[in-house]
C-alpha cells in the first residue's frame, strides 16, 4: 500500500501540512508516500491506480477551489474538491482545513 501526496502549493503552505500529515500517516500505518507536486502547469493531467491512500491538498481562493477571488474563508471549497474527487471515482474517507500563512501576508506588513 501507499500514500498519494498530491499537492497544488504555489507558496508552500499546503505542501507544507501536506508533508507533515503523510509523515505522520507513514508512521502510523507503514505505508511508503509518493509525492506529487501538480503546481506546475506541465505536471498535471496525471492519473493514479486506484490503490492506497491520496491525500489531495489545495489553497482556497475567494472560498473556493483555485478559481476565484474575494474576502472569505474555505467556505465549501470541501466540499467542492469532495464532489470532483467521487465524480472520478474515489472513496473519501475525510477532509480538513487548516491554517497556514495567507500568500498575500508579506504584502500588508
Ligand atoms: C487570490 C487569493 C485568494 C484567497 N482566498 C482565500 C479564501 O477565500 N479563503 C481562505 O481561507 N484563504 C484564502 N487565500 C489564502 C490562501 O488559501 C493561503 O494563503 C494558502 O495558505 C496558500 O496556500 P499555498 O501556500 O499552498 O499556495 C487566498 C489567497 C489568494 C492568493
Amino acid at each position: 500500500m501507499r500514500i498519494r501526496n498530491v499537492f497544488f502549493s504555489p507558496t508552500g503552505g499546503s505542501k507544507k501540512i501536506a508533508d507533515s500529515f503523510c509523515a505522520r500517516l507513514r508512521k502510523e500505518l507503514g505505508f511508503e508516500v509518493v509525492h506529487t507536486d501538480i503546481t506546475p502547469v506541465k505536471a498535471r493531467g496525471q492519473s493514479f491506480d486506484g490503490e492506497g491512500i491520496l491525500v489531495f491538498s489545495f489553497p482556497v481562493y475567494g472560498g473556493r477551489v483555485p478559481v476565484q477571488i474575494s474576502d472569505r474563508d474555505y467556505d465549501d471549497a470541501l466540499l467542492e474538491c469532495a464532489d470532483i474527487l467521487r465524480s472520478r471515482g474515489y472513496r473519501l474517507a475525510g477532509s480538513g482545513a487548516f491554517v497556514a500563512e495567507h500568500s498575500y501576508a508579506e504584502y500588508f506588513v
